[in-house]
């Protein structure tokens, strides 16, 4: 198929180039370079630098690339997605992540393109309080980032509805770790997730680390998530665009293991490495004890489930820190 893979750049968008590349898809990439690295991209895939809110660039790039053949479906991974800038600076969020969205779906329209797979994120479900979370759960974002997402998610479903089109929307939980060629992986100036945190410390490129509260109702008291590894999640994507254009049909579906970790755990599987030195902080306000997705209809409809583990996420992260932060 040929895939318009939007965000091409970034962490996850560069691993999904991959993921498609690999499974004999034609790719073009379009990417802004905002956070994203022109050297991420596979150099089999055709890159434009554009930004998916300029809507007569899209147009453009969208027109002459019909005119090698019409697309078969558009991944977005364009987004913005610090959610503390989210709170600071929610014009900007909307913007980049609202109206980008409605732009690529029209220029879509305009193209005839009836395929869309969008990355959302668990943060749609906002403050949850089941420990493990089915894709009907309740939707209430406590953020503007989650809110841009839930929006985005609802333009897609009406906009399908409307214009007869496809969309796979995936919910991911907490990915991380790199590809295994140490190529890509996440590099990013100001890291906010636990797996590459606890990695930087025990690596020394941080003198220490903070656990945010150590009295939840968990069995070592630190807070319980589900770690998907970024390799796994970017295949989901090959399946999800087979399932859409094969099967005419939409989903919405969770990424994520099936499985929780607390932050002891993390902590505990990378100090096998180096240690790690931490403290005990207080609870971070919103932070539910334990965050799982059920996985159960990614593994009914795409037959999809993860074939990496914790270790694996850990030790990719590691290898690629060490390889381009430590020399
Ligand atoms: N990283 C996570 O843990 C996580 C979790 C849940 C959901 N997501 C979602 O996954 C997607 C990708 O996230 P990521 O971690 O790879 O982020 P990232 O910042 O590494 O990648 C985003 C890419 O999109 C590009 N981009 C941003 N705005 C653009 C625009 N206006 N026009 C063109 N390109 C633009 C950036 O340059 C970058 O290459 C996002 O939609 C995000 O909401 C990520």
């Amino acid at each position: 198929m040929k895939v318009c893979v939007i965000g091409g750049a970034g962490y996850i968008g560069s691993h999904a180039v991959l993921e498609l590349v690999n499974d004999g898809h034609e790719v073009v990439v379009i990417d802004n370079l905002s956070t994203g690295t022109r050297d991420a991209v596979d150099e089999k895939a055709r890159f434009y630098l554009g930004d998916i809110t300029n809507e007569k660039q899209l147009f453009d790039i969208f027109s002459e690339e019909t005119l090698l053949g019409r697309f078969d479906a558009v991944m977005h991974f364009a987004a913005k997605i610090v959610v503390p800038e989210s709170v600071s600076h929610p014009l900007e969020y909307y913007h980049n992540n609202v109206e980008g969205v409605r732009i690529m779906l029209k220029t879509m329209v305009q193209h005839g393109i009836k395929n869309v797979i969008f990355s959302s994120t668990a943060a749609v479900y906002g403050d949850v309080k089941k420990d493990i979370c089915t894709e009907d759960d309740e939707l209430k974002p406590i953020n503007p980032y989650g809110e841009s997402k839930l929006a985005s998610e609802r333009l897609i479903h009406w906009v399908a509805q409307a214009y007869d089109m496809n969309y796979c929307i995936f919910r991911y939980f907490n990915v991380a770790g790199a590809h295994e060629s140490l190529k890509i992986g996440l590099k990013r100036d100001n890291l906010t997730h636990i797996i590459p945190i606890t990695v930087q410390t025990a690596l020394k490129i941080r003198s220490s680390m903070v656990i945010f509260g150590d009295d939840y109702p968990t069995p070592d008291g630190t807070c319980i998530r589900d770690y998907i590894h970024v390799a796994d999640l970017a295949f989901a994507h090959v399946l999800g665009m087979k399932y859409i254009v094969n099967e005419n049909k939409s989903a919405t579906i969770n990424l994520g293991s099936s499985t929780g970790y607390s932050v002891k755990q993390v902590i505990d599987e990378v100090s096998q490495y180096f240690p790690v030195n931490y403290s005990i902080g207080p609870r971070r306000e919103g932070d539910p004890a334990k965050l799982i997705a059920s996985s159960e209809r990614a593994k009914n409809l795409l037959g999809w489930t993860v074939k990496r583990t914790l270790k694996d996420i850990i030790k990719t992260d590691l290898d690629f820190r060490i390889k381009h932060e430590t020399r």
